[in-house]
């Protein structure tokens, strides 16, 4: 929870957004001001904020089950990170308001829309809270619910927009980003079962010992027991 030098949140947000912006801006200003190329910006600014998001999902566990120099330090910068993540998100908040601008068979305000709303706010909620001063009003423990319950929500918020089309098109950016996120999951229930050795010892009975078919219902058991 860790706030950093005064200024910094700000900076490296502006230069997310800022390098986000000019790098659409050059390409639209080259290929042509048009929907298709506007959705073309659109979805790169997504994929470069997925990759960001990736990379925080899975620097606690590489550090637990690989520690090295490198990924500690970036494991401490990960606010950093989030708030870069903010950055290119907001750019492509931008890109969506010009496609509304530009494109007349674009609507934005629809009730389908609600649920990316829901991810947005809770993403300048997370971008909010990693100054000090709110942080601080938050306190420890309600920070760690938030963060930890933001990073699931934006983070299923693209298994969304990328499992369908990755299903359709496996051999595809969709596809690719798809096995990086089943990698990260993997790697963060890996780090858990390690954390919990209880846990992973009665997975591995439960393995064991069920015959198949009845696993699942074993580790509906064991759920309901914990909970
Ligand atoms: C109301 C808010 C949002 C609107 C109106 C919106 C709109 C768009 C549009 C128009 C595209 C271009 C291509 C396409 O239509 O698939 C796009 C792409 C994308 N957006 Fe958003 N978006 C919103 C929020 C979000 C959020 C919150 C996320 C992630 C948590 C997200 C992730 C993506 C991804 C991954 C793509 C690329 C999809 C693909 O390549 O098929 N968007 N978005």
């Amino acid at each position: 929870m860790r706030s950093g030098v005064k200024g910094q949140n700000w900076l490296v947000f502006a230069l997310a957004l800022v390098l986000v912006l000019a790098v659409s801006a050059i390409f639209l200003a080259v290929s042509g001001l048009d929907e298709g190329n506007i959705e073309a910006a659109l979805r790169m600014s997504a994929y470069l904020a997925f990759i960001v998001l990736a990379l925080i999902f899975l620097l606690r566990p590489l550090v637990e089950l690989r520690p090295n120099r490198a990924m500690r330090t970036l494991l401490k910068n990960r606010r950093l990170l989030g708030v870069a993540f903010a950055g290119i998100h907001t750019a492509h908040l931008l890109l969506i308001s010009l496609r509304d601008y530009f494109d007349a068979g674009f609507d934005l305000f629809l009730v389908e829309r609600l649920p990316g709303a829901g991810v947005y706010a809770m993403i300048y909620l997370m971008f909010i809270t990693s100054f000090e001063g709110p942080a601080r009003a938050l306190g420890p423990r309600r920070w760690r619910a938030l963060h930890k319950a933001g990073l699931y929500v934006v983070f299923t918020g693209f298994l969304v927009a990328l499992i369908p089309p990755a299903l359709a098109k496996p051999a595809s950016a969709h596809g690719l980003l798809s096995g990086l996120a089943a990698i990260a999951v993997l790697l963060r229930m890996a780090a858990y079962l390690r954390r919990h050795p209880r846990i992973r010892a009665k997975a591995g009975r439960a393995t064991r010992q069920a015959p198949r078919g009845l696993l699942q219902s074993n580790w509906r058991d064991n759920r309901r027991s914990r909970s």
